[in-house]
């Protein structure tokens, strides 16, 4: 019996050992989103805010790859409702949605070879895709110290904690970093990180942009609306599968009474 309790011992010590020192020193901060809860919706001013962020400040280092421009318009989306004459106009197909054109064509791609097999720049159209800033990963390290800015159409369902991890991840640059961490040159603390270091330098501060719709932007804002906007982009069909979930439930409550007034009904004549 005790040689078993030295084995599971000297087992659980050496498991100790071997377990990566890796993970990260603060879990995300908790933070109170629109888009939280069962009946949670996105606030389509904060997703059109953090849209603004991502492309004036991430979109230099980090691409969407699943992102087109008419996903700005599609139902659900930031732009799927925008202002013409001072009213509200919803658009079906974000192709003809004004708005959504206006932001394409600020970017320009390749277009189809002319008669001389010469490719022309054109602006871009809501069917393309978000532009890219990297040719391929390598230039991508080459750019970045050989750490590859992850692509973030889908961040927040690829790292625990979500929004909150990316809010906080923007915001975690002040923190003091243990004394016995040495850090490389281009590389910095950040405990929210995966093993603490992060390749990338801090991107946010107060007042770097300047808002469209005149929210002032802080640090705080601005990581907040970034986060908003990657929430939606990752998960762009959360509200109708949300309301779809409240007619079942609904559905669902009306069935029970019908089956038990049923029920009373069918054994009424019954002695029981
Ligand atoms: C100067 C280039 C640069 C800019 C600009 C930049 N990043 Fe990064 N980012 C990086 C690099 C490099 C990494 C990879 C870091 C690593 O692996 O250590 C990274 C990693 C990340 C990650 C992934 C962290 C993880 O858990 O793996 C997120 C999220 C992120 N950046 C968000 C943003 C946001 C949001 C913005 C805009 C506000 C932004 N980045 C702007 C270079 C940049």
């Amino acid at each position: 019996m005790k040689t078993i309790h030295a084995l599971l011992a000297a087992a659980l010590g050496a498991l100790a050992l071997a377990a990566p020192a890796a993970a990260a020193d603060r879990s995300p901060e908790p933070h109170q989103f629109s888009f939280d809860g069962p009946f949670g919706s996105y606030d389509r001013a904060a997703v059109q805010r953090g849209f603004q962020v991502y492309m004036e400040v991430c979109s230099a280092c980090h691409g969407m790859e699943h992102m087109r421009f008419r996903h700005l318009g599609d139902r659900g989306g930031p732009f799927e409702e925008v202002p013409i004459g001072g009213e509200m106009v919803r658009f079906d197909n974000p192709n003809d949605n004004p708005v959504v054109m206006a932001i394409a064509a600020e970017y320009m791609i390749d277009g189809e070879p002319d008669e001389f097999g010469d490719v022309n720049e054109r602006p871009r159209i809501p069917a393309d895709p978000f532009p890219y800033p990297y040719d391929n990963v390598q230039q991508g390290r080459a750019a970045n110290a050989g750490a590859y800015p992850p692509d973030l159409s889908v961040i927040t369902k690829a790292r625990y904690g979500g929004a909150e991890y990316i809010r906080s991840l923007m915001l975690g640059y002040d923190y003091e970093p243990p004394a016995d961490l040495e850090l490389r040159a281009g590389n910095y603390y950040n405990p929210y990180m995966y093993g603490s270091v992060i390749a990338m330098p801090p991107q946010l501060q107060d007042g770097l942009i300047s808002y469209e719709d005149g929210t002032e932007a802080t640090a705080e804002q601005m990581a907040e609306d970034v986060a908003h906007f990657f929430a939606w982009a990752s998960d762009p069909h959360m509200e109708s599968r949300k309301s779809m979930g409240l007619m079942v439930m609904i559905y669902l409550i009306i069935l029970a009474g019908l089956l038990f007034a049923t029920y009373r009904q069918v054994w009424s004549k019954i002695e029981h």
